[in-house]
Protein backbone atom coordinates (compact mmCIF):
# COMPACT_ATOMS: atom_id res chain seq x y z
CA UNK A 1 0.00 0.00 0.00
CA UNK A 2 2.35 2.75 1.19
CA UNK A 3 5.12 2.06 -2.01
CA UNK A 4 2.41 3.26 -4.31
CA UNK A 5 1.28 6.17 -3.06
CA UNK A 6 2.96 9.06 -3.57
CA UNK A 7 1.95 12.02 -1.56
CA UNK A 8 2.71 15.74 -2.97
CA UNK A 9 6.34 16.14 -1.34
CA UNK A 10 5.47 19.53 0.05
CA UNK A 11 2.46 18.84 1.51
CA UNK A 12 3.80 15.62 3.19
CA UNK A 13 6.42 17.26 4.88
CA UNK A 14 4.19 19.88 6.41
CA UNK A 15 1.73 17.37 7.60
CA UNK A 16 4.39 15.30 9.43
CA UNK A 17 5.88 17.97 11.20
CA UNK A 18 2.15 18.81 12.25
CA UNK A 19 1.71 15.60 13.15
CA UNK A 20 4.84 15.38 15.69
CA UNK A 21 3.85 18.72 17.21
CA UNK A 22 0.49 17.50 17.90
CA UNK A 23 0.85 15.32 20.53
CA UNK A 24 3.40 17.24 22.41
CA UNK A 25 0.47 20.23 22.08
CA UNK A 26 -1.80 17.91 23.58
CA UNK A 27 0.51 17.15 26.18
CA UNK A 28 1.55 20.56 27.27
CA UNK A 29 -2.10 21.95 27.15
CA UNK A 30 -2.97 18.91 29.68
CA UNK A 31 -0.02 20.25 31.60
CA UNK A 32 -1.78 23.36 31.72
CA UNK A 33 -4.84 22.36 33.28
CA UNK A 34 -3.08 20.44 35.59
CA UNK A 35 -1.12 23.29 36.42
CA UNK A 36 -4.73 25.53 36.45
CA UNK A 37 -6.00 22.51 39.26
CA UNK A 38 -3.21 22.61 41.47
CA UNK A 39 -3.84 26.48 41.66
CA UNK A 40 -7.56 26.34 41.80
CA UNK A 41 -8.26 22.82 43.45
CA UNK A 42 -6.91 22.80 47.14
CA UNK A 43 -5.34 19.26 48.05
CA UNK A 44 -4.86 18.28 44.17
CA UNK A 45 -1.57 18.71 44.03
CA UNK A 46 -0.40 16.66 46.91
CA UNK A 47 -2.95 14.13 45.28
CA UNK A 48 -0.77 14.33 41.79
CA UNK A 49 2.41 14.01 43.25
CA UNK A 50 1.67 10.90 45.38
CA UNK A 51 0.08 9.21 42.07
CA UNK A 52 3.10 9.75 40.39
CA UNK A 53 5.45 7.90 42.75
CA UNK A 54 3.23 4.98 42.17
CA UNK A 55 6.15 4.07 39.57
CA UNK A 56 8.91 4.11 42.50
CA UNK A 57 6.69 2.68 44.97
CA UNK A 58 6.28 -0.45 42.76
CA UNK A 59 9.73 -0.92 41.75
CA UNK A 60 10.51 -0.31 45.95
CA UNK A 61 7.85 -3.33 46.57
CA UNK A 62 9.05 -5.63 44.21
CA UNK A 63 13.12 -5.06 45.07
CA UNK A 64 11.58 -6.21 48.75
CA UNK A 65 11.57 -9.76 47.11
CA UNK A 66 8.38 -12.10 45.96
CA UNK A 67 7.39 -13.18 49.63
CA UNK A 68 4.10 -11.27 49.92
CA UNK A 69 4.97 -9.44 46.82
CA UNK A 70 1.19 -10.03 45.21
CA UNK A 71 0.10 -8.52 48.37
CA UNK A 72 2.23 -5.04 48.42
CA UNK A 73 0.87 -4.59 44.79
CA UNK A 74 -2.75 -5.18 45.61
CA UNK A 75 -2.33 -2.58 48.76
CA UNK A 76 -0.90 -0.39 46.03
CA UNK A 77 -3.23 -0.45 43.91
CA UNK A 78 -5.75 0.31 46.79
CA UNK A 79 -3.91 3.26 47.57
CA UNK A 80 -3.97 4.38 44.42
CA UNK A 81 -7.54 3.85 43.56
CA UNK A 82 -8.49 5.55 46.56
CA UNK A 83 -6.47 8.22 45.55
CA UNK A 84 -7.95 8.57 42.44
CA UNK A 85 -11.53 9.02 43.99
CA UNK A 86 -10.65 11.44 46.46
CA UNK A 87 -9.11 13.72 43.19
CA UNK A 88 -12.07 12.79 41.11
CA UNK A 89 -13.97 14.14 44.04
CA UNK A 90 -12.27 17.39 44.83
CA UNK A 91 -12.33 18.27 41.01
CA UNK A 92 -16.35 17.58 41.13
CA UNK A 93 -17.16 19.09 43.92
CA UNK A 94 -14.90 22.04 42.36
CA UNK A 95 -16.95 22.00 39.15
CA UNK A 96 -14.19 20.56 37.24
CA UNK A 97 -15.02 17.40 34.84
CA UNK A 98 -13.02 14.30 36.17
CA UNK A 99 -11.10 14.44 33.21
CA UNK A 100 -9.82 18.08 33.15
CA UNK A 101 -6.48 17.75 32.85
CA UNK A 102 -6.02 14.07 31.10
CA UNK A 103 -4.41 14.53 27.95
CA UNK A 104 -7.11 15.20 24.97
CA UNK A 105 -5.67 14.04 21.40
CA UNK A 106 -7.35 14.74 18.83
CA UNK A 107 -7.34 11.34 17.13
CA UNK A 108 -7.96 8.51 19.75
CA UNK A 109 -6.22 6.15 17.18
CA UNK A 110 -3.06 7.20 16.89
CA UNK A 111 -2.53 9.60 19.32
CA UNK A 112 -2.05 12.22 17.02
CA UNK A 113 0.87 10.80 15.68
CA UNK A 114 -0.64 9.79 12.40
CA UNK A 115 0.66 6.80 12.81
CA UNK A 116 -1.29 3.68 14.02
CA UNK A 117 1.66 0.96 14.42
CA UNK A 118 3.98 1.01 10.85
CA UNK A 119 0.23 2.25 9.34
CA UNK A 120 -0.76 6.01 8.34
CA UNK A 121 -3.55 6.73 10.49
CA UNK A 122 -7.10 7.56 8.83
CA UNK A 123 -6.71 11.01 10.42
CA UNK A 124 -3.39 11.68 8.87
CA UNK A 125 -4.70 10.53 5.52
CA UNK A 126 -7.15 13.15 6.13
CA UNK A 127 -5.35 16.02 6.57
CA UNK A 128 -3.06 15.18 3.94
CA UNK A 129 -6.38 15.03 1.40
CA UNK A 130 -7.36 18.86 2.67
CA UNK A 131 -4.02 19.98 1.93
CA UNK A 132 -4.30 18.02 -1.69
CA UNK A 133 -7.49 19.83 -2.17
CA UNK A 134 -5.38 22.75 -2.18
CA UNK A 135 -2.38 22.81 -3.24
CA UNK A 136 -4.33 20.77 -6.23
CA UNK A 137 -6.21 24.09 -7.18
CA UNK A 138 -9.89 22.13 -6.95
CA UNK A 139 -10.96 22.83 -3.81
CA UNK A 140 -13.36 25.63 -4.73
CA UNK A 141 -14.45 23.57 -7.10
CA UNK A 142 -14.74 20.51 -5.47
CA UNK A 143 -17.64 21.47 -3.24
CA UNK A 144 -20.09 21.09 -6.45
CA UNK A 145 -18.96 18.90 -8.77
CA UNK A 146 -18.91 15.52 -7.58
CA UNK A 147 -19.63 11.94 -9.03
CA UNK A 148 -22.71 12.09 -6.69
CA UNK A 149 -23.90 14.75 -7.90
CA UNK A 150 -23.72 14.53 -11.38
CA UNK A 151 -26.96 13.49 -12.86
CA UNK A 152 -27.88 11.83 -16.08
CA UNK A 153 -31.01 13.92 -16.17
CA UNK A 154 -29.52 16.55 -18.62
CA UNK A 155 -29.11 14.75 -21.52
CA UNK A 156 -31.79 13.11 -23.71
CA UNK A 157 -31.46 10.41 -26.23
CA UNK A 158 -28.32 9.50 -27.55
CA UNK A 159 -26.71 12.02 -25.14
CA UNK A 160 -27.51 10.20 -22.71
CA UNK A 161 -26.04 6.90 -23.31
CA UNK A 162 -23.05 9.03 -24.12
CA UNK A 163 -23.15 10.71 -20.89
CA UNK A 164 -23.52 7.79 -19.03
CA UNK A 165 -20.43 6.04 -21.13
CA UNK A 166 -18.41 8.96 -20.18
CA UNK A 167 -19.39 8.77 -16.81
CA UNK A 168 -18.67 5.45 -16.01
CA UNK A 169 -15.45 5.82 -17.84
CA UNK A 170 -14.13 8.78 -15.85
CA UNK A 171 -15.60 6.86 -12.62
CA UNK A 172 -13.60 3.84 -13.47
CA UNK A 173 -10.51 6.10 -14.49
CA UNK A 174 -10.36 7.64 -11.10
CA UNK A 175 -11.15 4.69 -8.78
CA UNK A 176 -8.39 2.28 -10.38
CA UNK A 177 -5.64 5.29 -10.95
CA UNK A 178 -2.20 4.26 -10.96
CA UNK A 179 0.18 7.30 -12.29
CA UNK A 180 2.20 4.26 -14.85
CA UNK A 181 -0.47 2.77 -16.03
CA UNK A 182 -3.42 5.14 -16.40
CA UNK A 183 -4.38 6.71 -19.64
CA UNK A 184 -4.17 10.49 -21.21
CA UNK A 185 -7.56 11.47 -21.27
CA UNK A 186 -8.88 13.70 -23.67
CA UNK A 187 -12.26 15.27 -23.06
CA UNK A 188 -13.63 17.12 -25.94
CA UNK A 189 -17.18 18.67 -26.44
CA UNK A 190 -19.46 22.38 -26.38
CA UNK A 191 -19.36 24.45 -23.65
CA UNK A 192 -21.50 23.77 -20.17
CA UNK A 193 -21.60 19.59 -20.80
CA UNK A 194 -19.41 18.43 -17.70
CA UNK A 195 -15.95 18.29 -18.79
CA UNK A 196 -15.05 20.51 -15.73
CA UNK A 197 -17.28 18.71 -13.47
CA UNK A 198 -16.29 15.20 -14.01
CA UNK A 199 -12.68 15.67 -14.59
CA UNK A 200 -12.84 17.65 -10.95
CA UNK A 201 -14.93 14.94 -9.63
CA UNK A 202 -12.01 12.76 -10.82
CA UNK A 203 -9.63 14.59 -9.14
CA UNK A 204 -11.31 14.34 -5.34
CA UNK A 205 -10.99 10.67 -5.84
CA UNK A 206 -7.82 10.34 -6.97
CA UNK A 207 -6.35 13.06 -3.87
CA UNK A 208 -8.06 10.48 -1.78
CA UNK A 209 -6.53 8.11 -2.71
CA UNK A 210 -3.36 9.53 -1.96
CA UNK A 211 -1.95 11.07 -5.41
CA UNK A 212 -0.46 14.32 -6.39
CA UNK A 213 -2.97 16.16 -8.60
CA UNK A 214 -2.26 19.24 -9.90
CA UNK A 215 -5.92 21.41 -11.55
CA UNK A 216 -5.54 24.05 -13.71
CA UNK A 217 -6.92 25.87 -16.64
CA UNK A 218 -4.56 26.77 -20.28
CA UNK A 219 -4.49 29.61 -19.48
CA UNK A 220 -3.21 30.16 -15.63
CA UNK A 221 -0.23 27.16 -15.96
CA UNK A 222 0.98 28.71 -19.09
CA UNK A 223 0.78 32.17 -17.63
CA UNK A 224 3.33 30.17 -15.15
CA UNK A 225 5.26 29.22 -17.84
CA UNK A 226 5.72 32.68 -19.37
CA UNK A 227 6.27 34.10 -15.68
CA UNK A 228 9.16 31.72 -14.97
CA UNK A 229 10.87 32.50 -18.46
CA UNK A 230 10.61 36.44 -17.62
CA UNK A 231 11.94 35.97 -13.75
CA UNK A 232 14.24 33.10 -14.30
CA UNK A 233 16.84 35.96 -15.79
CA UNK A 234 16.34 38.00 -12.22
CA UNK A 235 16.17 35.32 -9.38
CA UNK A 236 17.17 31.55 -10.28
CA UNK A 237 15.14 29.58 -7.47
CA UNK A 238 12.11 30.74 -8.45
CA UNK A 239 10.18 27.48 -9.55
CA UNK A 240 6.06 27.89 -10.92
CA UNK A 241 6.30 25.06 -13.48
CA UNK A 242 7.90 22.18 -12.03
CA UNK A 243 4.56 20.81 -10.34
CA UNK A 244 3.04 20.41 -13.66
CA UNK A 245 5.78 17.88 -14.59
CA UNK A 246 6.23 15.98 -10.86
CA UNK A 247 2.54 15.87 -10.35
CA UNK A 248 1.21 11.92 -10.67
CA UNK A 249 -2.02 13.69 -12.45
CA UNK A 250 -2.11 16.93 -14.47
CA UNK A 251 -5.24 18.22 -15.64
CA UNK A 252 -5.10 21.07 -18.45
CA UNK A 253 -8.53 22.75 -18.46
CA UNK A 254 -9.94 24.33 -21.23
CA UNK A 255 -7.58 24.16 -23.43
CA UNK A 256 -7.73 26.63 -26.37
CA UNK A 257 -9.04 29.68 -24.30
CA UNK A 258 -5.67 30.57 -24.08
CA UNK A 259 -3.44 33.23 -26.43
CA UNK A 260 -1.67 30.50 -28.63
CA UNK A 261 1.62 31.29 -29.31
CA UNK A 262 4.62 29.54 -30.22
CA UNK A 263 5.33 30.23 -26.50
CA UNK A 264 2.22 28.17 -25.25
CA UNK A 265 2.64 25.57 -28.22
CA UNK A 266 6.35 25.07 -27.13
CA UNK A 267 4.92 25.13 -22.94
CA UNK A 268 2.25 22.42 -24.02
CA UNK A 269 4.19 20.18 -25.88
CA UNK A 270 7.16 20.05 -23.15
CA UNK A 271 4.34 18.84 -20.53
CA UNK A 272 2.88 16.24 -22.38
CA UNK A 273 6.19 15.16 -23.66
CA UNK A 274 7.92 15.09 -20.24
CA UNK A 275 5.16 13.55 -18.62
CA UNK A 276 4.99 11.00 -21.08
CA UNK A 277 8.95 10.14 -20.72
CA UNK A 278 7.94 10.50 -16.40
CA UNK A 279 5.31 8.14 -17.32
CA UNK A 280 2.88 10.01 -16.03
CA UNK A 281 -0.99 10.79 -17.19
CA UNK A 282 -1.95 14.20 -18.51
CA UNK A 283 -5.79 15.06 -18.61
CA UNK A 284 -6.80 17.70 -21.00
CA UNK A 285 -10.12 19.26 -21.69
CA UNK A 286 -11.41 21.87 -24.53
CA UNK A 287 -13.82 22.94 -26.55
CA UNK A 288 -11.79 23.02 -29.88
CA UNK A 289 -12.80 20.06 -32.09
CA UNK A 290 -10.17 18.21 -33.99
CA UNK A 291 -9.82 20.49 -36.94
CA UNK A 292 -9.53 23.51 -34.79
CA UNK A 293 -6.58 21.28 -32.62
CA UNK A 294 -4.87 20.54 -35.62
CA UNK A 295 -4.97 24.11 -36.30
CA UNK A 296 -4.40 26.13 -33.32
CA UNK A 297 -1.56 23.69 -31.79
CA UNK A 298 1.86 21.86 -33.71
CA UNK A 299 1.24 18.25 -35.74
CA UNK A 300 3.78 16.68 -33.16
CA UNK A 301 1.67 17.99 -30.28
CA UNK A 302 -1.57 16.80 -32.16
CA UNK A 303 -0.69 13.45 -33.25
CA UNK A 304 0.36 12.83 -29.66
CA UNK A 305 -3.12 13.94 -28.65
CA UNK A 306 -4.93 11.78 -30.91
CA UNK A 307 -2.61 8.69 -30.90
CA UNK A 308 -2.01 8.34 -27.04
CA UNK A 309 -4.83 10.20 -25.26
CA UNK A 310 -8.10 7.98 -24.66
CA UNK A 311 -11.27 10.21 -25.70
CA UNK A 312 -13.83 11.01 -24.41
CA UNK A 313 -16.59 13.67 -26.34
CA UNK A 314 -19.02 14.97 -24.62
CA UNK A 315 -22.67 15.36 -26.33
CA UNK A 316 -25.49 17.19 -25.65
CA UNK A 317 -27.02 20.79 -24.45
CA UNK A 318 -25.45 23.28 -22.90
CA UNK A 319 -26.18 22.28 -19.04
CA UNK A 320 -25.01 25.56 -17.54
CA UNK A 321 -27.86 27.65 -19.17
CA UNK A 322 -30.24 24.80 -18.56
CA UNK A 323 -29.55 24.74 -15.16
CA UNK A 324 -30.22 28.89 -15.03
CA UNK A 325 -33.31 28.07 -15.94
CA UNK A 326 -34.44 25.47 -13.17
N1 LIG B 1 -24.36 15.96 -15.65
C1 LIG B 1 -24.37 17.01 -14.82
N2 LIG B 1 -25.07 16.96 -13.68
C2 LIG B 1 -25.08 18.01 -12.86
N3 LIG B 1 -24.47 19.17 -13.09
C3 LIG B 1 -23.75 19.29 -14.22
C4 LIG B 1 -23.66 18.22 -15.14
N4 LIG B 1 -22.88 18.61 -16.17
C5 LIG B 1 -22.52 19.87 -15.91
N5 LIG B 1 -23.04 20.29 -14.74
C6 LIG B 1 -22.91 21.60 -14.15
O1 LIG B 1 -23.08 22.55 -15.18
C7 LIG B 1 -22.09 23.56 -15.12
C8 LIG B 1 -21.21 23.52 -16.36
O2 LIG B 1 -20.51 22.29 -16.43
P1 LIG B 1 -18.95 22.22 -16.67
O3 LIG B 1 -18.31 23.40 -16.06
O4 LIG B 1 -18.47 20.89 -16.25
O5 LIG B 1 -18.95 22.36 -18.24
P2 LIG B 1 -17.71 22.26 -19.23
O6 LIG B 1 -17.99 21.12 -20.15
O7 LIG B 1 -16.46 22.26 -18.48
O8 LIG B 1 -17.90 23.62 -20.05
P3 LIG B 1 -16.79 24.62 -20.64
O9 LIG B 1 -16.36 24.00 -21.92
O10 LIG B 1 -17.53 25.90 -20.86
O11 LIG B 1 -15.71 24.74 -19.65
C9 LIG B 1 -21.32 23.31 -13.86
O12 LIG B 1 -21.88 24.06 -12.82
C10 LIG B 1 -21.52 21.82 -13.60
O13 LIG B 1 -21.45 21.51 -12.23
MG1 LIG C 1 -14.98 23.67 -18.19
ZN1 LIG D 1 -5.13 9.25 13.99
Amino acid sequence: MAAKISYNRENYRKIRAQFEEKPLLARAEAEARRGELWEKVPGVREIDLKLSDTGLKLFAAAEKGKDGLDGRIAALKKENAELRNRRAGLLREAGYPEDYSDVRYECSRCGDTGFDGNEMCQCMKKALALAGYESSGIAGLMREQSFDNFSLGYYDGEDRKNAEFIFCNMKNYAENFLPAKADNVLLMGGTGLGKTHLSTAAAKVIIDHGYDVVYDTAQNIFSDFENERFRRRYDEDEDLTSRYFDCDLLIIDDLGTELTSSFTVSSLYNIINTRENRRKPTMISTNLDRVELRRRYADRITSRIFGEFFTLCFTGRDIRSKKLEE
